[in-house]
């Protein structure tokens, strides 16, 4: 193999570039030709290719966002699209690719390689977790810090007006940055999806909470469940005396430098992607298991069910009684 190709898709998250970083630097280091593609499967449709140097990745092994720029693109869902984004590889020689993703991103990947023949990489590049196979994925670490980060500071202006708030955070359908930053910010309630959204158990927390004093309060809910606003509503009407806020943090999750682990997690995936390739691997999806990295087979890893750890949900809850 001499040509490799590297895209970034979907929502972006932090450490993304820390993985094009080392599959860049990684690879000429092989002895390979690296191209960039921007804005993910739209720009391999349209044939938007850089070959790419050493210098080009200086100084982006930290920051958030792509430099590659990413994009949804529902026409790679398409025969005609696929053609497109094959036509493009195929012109330019390029032999390997790295799709740096979530799991709609890796639906692409496993098109390429199991219709067209693509020999393909996947990393998973996601703030939300929602990968089975693999313990984290990139952005989940540097994401959940700004969760952390966000309630820390709320609680210095909730707690001196005894007050409670209701935070929303992301994760699509997943509820792991609710429930990991939940439980290492000591929120006093955690709504997951995977568990479900119990009012009464809510309610019944901040009653007990507000009998012995304590009127400051961290509901920390997933977007996959329901809104801040409605779980606040819900809240005020079975507590009319309380005092009450929302905040959305919205997309400032995907945003600030990488953390130290996701740093680490890019440049170790990236370097096993290409790895990988050059040992004429395809159809393979990097992750991380019990603190190693591993390659599995795309299809086995897609069929996986990613559940919510329960027990690390249930310590949070003991942990978070008053
Ligand atoms: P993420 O990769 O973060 O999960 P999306 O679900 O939006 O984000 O997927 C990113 C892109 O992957 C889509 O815009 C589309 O280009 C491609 N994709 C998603 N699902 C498929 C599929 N079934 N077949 C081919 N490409 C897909
Ligand atoms: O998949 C990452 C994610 O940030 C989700 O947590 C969120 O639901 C979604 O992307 C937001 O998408 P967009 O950036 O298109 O608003």
């Amino acid at each position: 193999m001499k040509k490799i190709g590297v895209l970034t898709s979907g929502g972006d998250s932090q450490g993304m570039n820390a993985a094009v970083y080392a599959v860049v630097r990684y690879g000429l280091e092989k002895g390979l030709e690296v191209y960039g593609i921007h804005s993910g499967y739209q720009g391999l449709m349209d044939g938007k290719v850089e070959k790419l140097s050493l210098n080009r990745v200086e100084n982006i092994i930290h920051r958030g966002g792509t430099i590659l720029q990413t994009a949804r693109c529902p026409e790679m869902k398409t025969e005609d699209g696929q053609k497109k984004a094959v036509n493009t590889l195929n012109r330019n020689g390029i032999e390997g690719l790295v799709v740096i993703g979530g799991d709609g991103s890796f639906q692409g990947a496993k098109v390429l390689s199991t219709k067209y023949g693509i020999k393909t990489i996947g990393i998973p590049g996601t703030i939300d977790n929602d990968l089975a196979y693999t313990d984290f994925t990139l952005g989940f670490d540097s994401a959940a810090t700004v969760v952390i980060n966000t309630v820390q500071m709320l609680r210095d202006t909730m707690t001196c007006n005894g007050r409670t708030c209701v935070v929303e955070v992301m994760g699509r359908r997943c509820g792991d940055i609710a429930l990991y930053a939940g439980l290492t910010s000591g929120a006093e309630a955690i709504v997951v999806p995977e568990v479900g959204y119990d009012i009464d158990a809510i309610v019944a927390r901040l009653q007990s909470n507000a009998a012995v004093g304590k009127l400051d309060n961290i509901v920390l809910v997933a977007e996959g469940v329901c809104s801040a606003e409605q779980v606040c509503a819900d809240i005020k009407l079975r507590m009319p005396q309380i005092s009450i806020r929302s905040l959305v943090i919205g997309h400032v999750q995907r945003g600030g430098n990488a953390s130290f682990q996701d740093r680490l997690l890019g440049v170790k995936m990236g370097s096993r992607a290409v790895d990988c390739l050059v040992e004429g691997k395809t159809d393979r999806v990097i992750g991380i298991r019990d603190n190693a990295i591993i390659d599995e087979d795309i299809v086995e890893a897609l069929s996986k069910q990613k559940r919510i750890d329960l027990n690390l949900y249930e310590l949070a809850n003991k942990l978070s009684k008053y």
